[in-house]
């Protein structure tokens, strides 16, 4: 979604206004623009597409001063063009938005009755119309901004500049989170996260939902909702947080599928004694599964994936009944709630709008609330009664892939907690799983050398219009999260199916020209699965088969053979599968997407976190 950054600075602020833009690039950005106080008022510079395309408009047109904000927009209303990027001005406001302006056609009518004309399709350029008007009415600032943001429903993160108030930014959030960041010599900052303001400071503070800011030279007066004057802590973000490099990878979602065996290892570090042999006794303390009659998952995407694997080990292990579903379909479902439900939200960010507004829906419903959450600033993690943290770090790469096994691994975790709390394992059973949850650090390392086999068949797979993934048990969401991986960063049409479904209708997909990759562990259902790809290579489907166990794969007719590929994965126990197959499905859509030459990090249409409806 649209980043925001504002700069207070002592030099002239074009370049790093422009420097924090391209930190915000991996929330996926369609166009770009910056505003700058000039010393006669702020003035805008703005360009449709990549950062570099404003970086030229900004040599050709430079734009001195000191104080400034900048944007990157990600559409929601009116194309991506110059006419629609932010900043966005009217007379004495010029402003940058992140979020939706829901009544903002009601607020349109209404301007344009007096007379006023709007030079974009956006519902933000209302919000400078309103200021503007507030201003102009003689409202001293403080007063003219409030009276403005209690006009405004939806969600919104805003940086606003003022002519006339050279050494000020307004900044407000709803919805959309926003930080101040405190620099050396009284230089202050706004961004949209740590990452936005992280070249120039690791000390920020993260404004509360309804709160606004008056931003000067070397302080910040800061308002809740109802406009009391609050003090928010300063918090200093680790380096890593504030500062991400690519390294020598191509690509931060390489990187990030490299990084995998550390952010799985710090996650269980999170939850499991490896010295005890069970889950550690904070997470143990937090909360008592034995008191739980179910769960409910709640989360969008990936994320909805990970829940979805959680199922099978929340189902099997500690035989608690658990319903996943995606947050934008519950949340308008009016779903029955069963006293006793523990709701969960998955989610990297923290911040997905959907998925908060189902945890809200289920805190109003009296819901006791979980949040397995990568972002521990996030509003989720702050608005559960329990927050489960991810440790993958930041995840700049759009598609999720070490934030996904983060979340797997934290949720593996829960369930063996759960299935000791509830009686249906001994001590000794747990000492057994928590060792082979700490194997797979190890073992997801084994699988990035897959990468070498995987490389070679991406080169057809490529080609291909249509892709499907089969899985049954716990592979069958990896199988859904595969074709999704595949499909957002390749562009290539990809279903994941039950394995078993294969002849209730997707059957018929098969040619010659759809290959159908096959997620298949050596557990219990493998040679259910094999029989699948029977029935495949009997079609003359070409098949590529990712097991640990080759030497299991049926033997194939001689020309059913030619159209098997097996790629080897490294032997596992069942339990952590998910956590190593997700290695290869996530290499296989990178490469693919690599061949094919799409732009990996920052995927068409995609935002990295999705705070709009
Ligand atoms: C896919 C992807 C998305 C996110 C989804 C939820 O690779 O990244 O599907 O998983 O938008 O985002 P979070 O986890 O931030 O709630």
């Amino acid at each position: 979604m649209c980043g925001i950054i504002g700069i207070i600075g002592n030099s002239d602020v074009a370049p790093r206004l422009l420097e924090s833009l391209r930190r915000l690039e991996y929330r996926g950005y369609d166009s770009a623009g910056i505003a700058v106080q000039t010393g006669h008022g702020p003035e805008r510079r703005r360009a449709e597409g990549k950062i570099r395309n404003l970086e030229a408009v900004i040599d050709e047109q430079p734009l001195p001063g000191v104080v400034g904000i900048g944007h990157t927009r990600w559409a929601t209303h009116g194309a991506p063009s110059v006419r629609n990027a932010h900043p966005h001005h009217y007379g004495k406001v010029t402003l940058v938005h992140n979020g939706i302006i829901e009544n903002f056609a009601e607020l349109k009518a209404e301007l344009k009755a007096k007379g006023q004309v709007f030079e974009s399709d956006t519902d933000t350029e209302v919000i400078a119309h309103l200021l503007n008007d507030a201003l102009e009415g003689g409202q001293p600032l403080k007063d003219a901004f409030k009276r403005v943001l209690d006009r405004l429903h939806g969600a919104y993160a805003l940086a606003i500049l003022v002519e006339g108030e050279e050494n000020t930014i307004l900044g407000a959030r709803r919805g959309s989170p926003l930080v101040i960041g405190w620099g050396e010599n009284d230089e202050m900052f706004l961004g949209s996260d740590a990452l936005a303001v992280g070249p120039f400071t690791q000390r920020v503070t993260y404004l509360e939902e309804g709160d606004w800011v008056i931003l000067s030279r070397g302080g910040a007066q800061t308002f809740d909702a109802q406009g009391f004057l609050v003090n928010r802590p300063v918090t200093t973000v680790s380096a890593s947080a504030a500062l991400v490099e690519k390294g020598s990878y191509r690509h931060f979602m390489e990187k990030e599928v490299h990084e995998q065996p550390d952010s799985c290892q710090r996650t269980l570090s999170a939850y499991l004694d490896p010295v005890a042999g069970e889950v550690r006794a904070d997470i143990k303390a937090a909360l008592d599964f034995s008191q739980i009659v179910r769960i409910q998952i709640i989360a969008c995407g990936t994320a909805y994936y990970a829940g979805s694997v959680a199922r099978y080990a929340f189902e099997k292990l500690a035989g608690l009944p658990v319903d996943v579903e995606v947050a934008s379909e519950f949340r308008y479902r009016s779903p029955a709630m069963m006293p006793g439900t523990l709701a969960v939200a998955v989610s990297q960010s923290g911040e997905t709008a959907d998925t908060l507004a189902a945890l809200r829906w289920c805190k109003d419903e009296g819901l006791k609330t979980a949040a397995v959450v990568n972002v521990h600033s996030s509003t989720m993690a702050r608005e559960a009664d329990l927050m489960w943290p991810t440790h993958a770090g930041p995840e700049i790469g759009v598609a999720s892939t070490k934030a996904f096994t983060a979340q797997l691994s934290a949720l593996l975790c829960l369930a063996v907690c759960a299935a000791r709390q509830r009686g249906r394992i001994t001590a000794h059973e747990e000492a057994h799983l928590v060792q082979v949850l700490l194997e797979s650090p190890g073992l997801i390392s084994q699988a990035l050398g897959m990468d070498a086999d995987i490389v070679r068949i991406t080169h057809k797979l490529s080609k291909a219009r249509d892709v499907i993934y089969l899985g049954r048990g716990d592979m069958y969401p990896l199988a859904l999260e595969g074709a999704l991986k595949l499909k957002e960063i390749s562009y290539i049409h990809a279903e994941g199916y039950a394995a078993g479904e294969l002849k209730h209708g997707p059957i018929a997909l098969i040619d010659e020209n759809t290959p159908v990759v096959v997620i298949a562990p050596d557990d219990a259902l493998f040679e259910k699965t094999a029989s699948n790809v029977q029935e495949v290579a009997a079609r003359g489907g070409r098949v590529i088969m990712i097991t640990d166990t080759p030497e299991k794969v049926p033997a194939l007719s001689e020309d059913a053979a030619r159209t098997l590929t097996v790629v080897k994965a490294p032997a596992c126990d069942p339990f952590i599968a998910p956590l190593v197959y997700s290695v290869p499905i996530q290499l296989l859509a990178y490469h693919t997407a690599v061949h094919k030459g799409t732009d990996v990090d920052q995927p068409r249409n995609l935002a990295k976190s999705v705070t709009v409806e």
